[in-house]
């Protein structure tokens, strides 16, 4: 009795579909969703929003670059996007003389506009479900791999046949796609048009775009102005075309109006944006695994090589610059990984994937069916057998791949299993301007002092325990990877180089640290190898038990298969929408929205690299720079002015979501999502409503920025500013 009670109240609660402001929902759930925006405060049409046949909003929503999200701003193709994604293009236009991350940049004219080479803006013009002919497709498959249905190369390879000669005729830049969703139960086409004439136009510099940095990453109360501003060009057609002078700036067909009127807690927010990748069907085996193995052992593997690192970064300057970026990309990953733990453990956070395993499982059970039965119970139990079996061999990738392969820079080492034309570039990814062999030698004694507690002897990379053997411990072996070896140098390598293909065979099968190199990553391979059975066997299982979870929605009756559910993120373009709003960490801590200058000044310390505030800011706060007018700042009801700089929401995203345009109940932008705060990180896999937060900047710290920092006056004037009723 109590079990069918649960199974109802479960059944009930998976039926009515998502916890509030949880989802990361197609566009085409738009129609399904409306009537809850509305009843949120939304004032436009939900044509306004999407509209399959005409121009809506989501059509100033662009890809950028691949792994963030960026907004059209003006009538002229500005795109408005995160400082950590332009990150990328503005270190590459930089140099000595031009600094343009340390300095910032505001061109002054179109002519000023900067290519951004390998740069792509990506719109989707099109969305069409094309399900029934894929399904039919996959059944004339005849000597497969059985893994079509998830295979980009194969989909696409649909997407050319069928609708490259409906939507892709003789038009530059188009590109068509096929993804699946719910894990091969649906799939979308998507007509893309690529452009690739992208300029940098301004950004502001790093102290304020990446003000707080590694320290800040992942948190709120956070002060970033975490934004950078690039143009797409386009032929006289306004269609994508390479690279050339007269190329004209792109006339979009919509753009973001920008609301100058500002946020308060409780304010309605819509985002829309490409989110990466989710977990949220997970079975609780999986969520086991993602934090006793996969977190787990990043958490202590780059904890020890940070650990390392950090100690030699502030005792040099030098090394500081060297290995900033780095450290940084290392600390991302880790800070995330610890605020997925703490998630989940402290939340009970297998209890929702419970009871969705219960919900389907008892469905499948109920089936007269024995194959449909089968079918649905054995998704289940391949997946949790498949966890279980993979367990001991996916420890000894994480190990060997966070604690050795990705820490030692060194390991990317020429070597005998390298084609003899890629010695080179092996060489050239690490040792380079920003290399310290004697860094490098003291992370890799340190991780493999644990990784060496931690492995078995037996499942060791076999250079390493010859090594030990030959040298005795791991100091000296060690060091003689470090000093015995011609590829931790310049010259160590030009020597090499010069040898004859003969000598330079020999030298690679003697010199100590391309025999380490070569056999990490031999192992590397061989585990992943190994390993790939389990991917398909869980991919195939998960297709089945989304299925099954559809079909139990449908016996319900409650829930029309999956549409009331958001498939998994997949770099798709989705809208999420909830309230601005702060959260309680910690008993008796409070955060609360907006942040302000007030707080970058609080924060300033101009003895760390983290935490410096230019001089030009810090003249605006003082004298109150806040634009004509101070029309930038809100006033507060004893006329003084603040100036807010960041926000925080109850909006679902992840990673991918950067650059997003935040937008208020008329559609106008109130600020661009960059990131979210650790607490919230395992919403990967279950919406945290107490504690999830997308971290906004500001759009009025930005109009800020660019007219009082930049004193790009021509930019504020290209834009659509407007006011909106309270
Ligand atoms: N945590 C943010 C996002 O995942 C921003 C990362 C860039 N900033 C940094 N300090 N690494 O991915
Ligand atoms: N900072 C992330 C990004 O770059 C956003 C997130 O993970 O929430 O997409």
């Amino acid at each position: 009795m109590r079990k069918t009670i649960f199974t109802l109240l479960a059944a009930c609660g998976l039926a009515l579909g998502a916890q509030a402001d949880e989802g990361m929902w197609l566009m085409e759930q738009l129609a399904k969703k409306y009537p809850t925006l509305v009843s949120r405060g939304i004032q436009l049409k939900e044509y306004d929003l999407y509209n399959p046949n005409g121009t809506s909003l989501k059509d100033a929503v662009v890809s950028f670059d691949g792994g963030c999200t960026g907004e059209i701003i003006s009538s002229q193709g500005l795109v408005l996007t995160n400082h950590h994604c332009g990150y990328d293009a503005i270190q590459q236009l930089s140099s000595v003389e031009h600094n343009y991350l340390e300095q910032g940049y505001w061109a002054k004219s179109f002519a000023e506009e900067l290519p951004a080479k390998g740069v792509v803006v990506t719109f989707i013009d099109r969305i069409e479900d094309v399900t029934p002919y894929v399904l039919s497709e996959l059944k004339k498959v005849k000597k497969g791999t059985g893994m079509e249905f998830l295979s980009p190369k194969y989909l696409n390879g649909l997407a050319q046949r069928k609708y490259a000669p409906i939507y892709a005729k003789g038009q530059a830049g188009i590109e068509l796609e096929i993804k699946p969703f719910y894990n091969g139960n649906k799939y979308l086409l998507f007509v893309k048009k690529v452009y690739s004439d992208i300029r940098f136009v301004g950004a502001p510099p790093s102290a304020i775009g990446k003000f707080g940095a590694d320290t800040d990453n992942w948190r709120y109360p956070r002060h970033t102005g975490d934004f950078s501003i690039f143009r797409i060009y386009a032929d006289a057609n306004g269609n994508p075309a390479p690279y050339s002078e007269h190329n004209i700036p792109l006339r979009p067909k919509r753009w973001f109006n920008i609301s100058t009127s500002g946020v308060e807690k409780g304010d309605f927010a819509m985002i829309m944006g490409f989110p990466g990748r989710t977990n949220h069907y997970a079975l609780p085996s999986e969520i086991k695994e993602w934090r006793e193995i996969d977190n787990d052992i990043r958490i202590r593997m780059r904890g020890i090589r940070q650990e390392v690192m950090l100690r030699e970064m502030l005792a040099d300057p030098k090394i500081n610059i060297m290995y900033a970026a780095k450290y940084a990309r290392s600390q991302n990953g880790h800070k995330r990984a610890i605020g997925a733990n703490w998630g989940i453990s402290r939340l009970g956070f297998t209890a929702p994937a419970e009871r969705l395993q219960s919900y389907v499982q008892d469905w499948a059970q109920r089936q007269t069916d024995q194959k449909a039965r089968e079918r649905y119970t054995g998704a289940i139990r391949d997946i949790d057998r498949s966890i279980e079996e993979r367990a001991n061999m996916r420890r000894q990738l994480w190990y060997l791949d966070e604690g050795i392969f990705q820490a030692i820079e060194a390991t990317r080492a020429p070597g005998l299993d390298l084609q003899a034309a890629a010695l080179s570039k092996y060489f050239k990814s690490y040792c380079n301007e920003d290399y310290s062999p004697s860094v490098d030698a003291k992370i890799a004694l340190a991780v493999l002092t644990e990784y060496t507690a931690q492995i078995d002897r037996k499942d060791w990379p076999q250079a390493l325990a010859d090594g030990l053997q030959k040298y005795g411990t791991l100091e000296a072996y060690v060091n003689a990877l470090f000093t015995q070896s011609a590829f931790i140098s310049e010259e160590g390598f030009a020597r090499f180089a010069k040898l004859s293909a003969e000598e330079q065979k020999k030298a690679l099968g003697e010199d100590p640290l391309a025999v380490f190199a070569t056999s990490v990553r031999g192992k590397l391979q061989e585990l992943r190898e190994a390993l790939r059975p389990y991917d398909t066997r869980i991919d195939r299982a998960r297709r089945d038990y989304l299925e099954g979870y559809g079909l139990a929605n449908k016996a319900q009756g409650t829930a029309n298969g999956l549409e009331d559910a958001w498939p998994d993120a997949n770099s798709t373009l989705r809208f999420t929408f909830g309230e601005i709003k702060g959260y309680s960490p910690a008993d008796g801590v409070e955060y609360h929205v907006p942040t302000t200058l007030e707080g970058v000044m609080q924060k300033e310390n101009p003895k760390s690299w983290e935490f410096a505030v230019p001089s030009r800011l810090k003249e605006v706060y003082q004298q109150k720079l806040y634009g004509e007018n101070k029309r930038w700042a809100i006033k507060k009801a004893d006329g003084s002015y603040v100036m807010p700089v960041n926000f925080c929401a109850t909006t679902h995203t992840t990673g991918g979501n950067s650059g997003s345009p935040v937008f208020n109940k008329y559609g106008h932008l109130i600020g661009i999502n960059f990131d979210r705060n650790w607490e919230g990180v395992a919403g990967d896999i279950n919406y945290l409503p107490d504690y999830q937060r997308s971290i906004i900047c500001d759009i009025r710290y930005i109009l800020l920025i660019i007219d009082e920092v930049g004193g790009a006056r021509r930019l504020i004037d290209e834009l659509t500013l407007v006011s909106d009723p309270r």
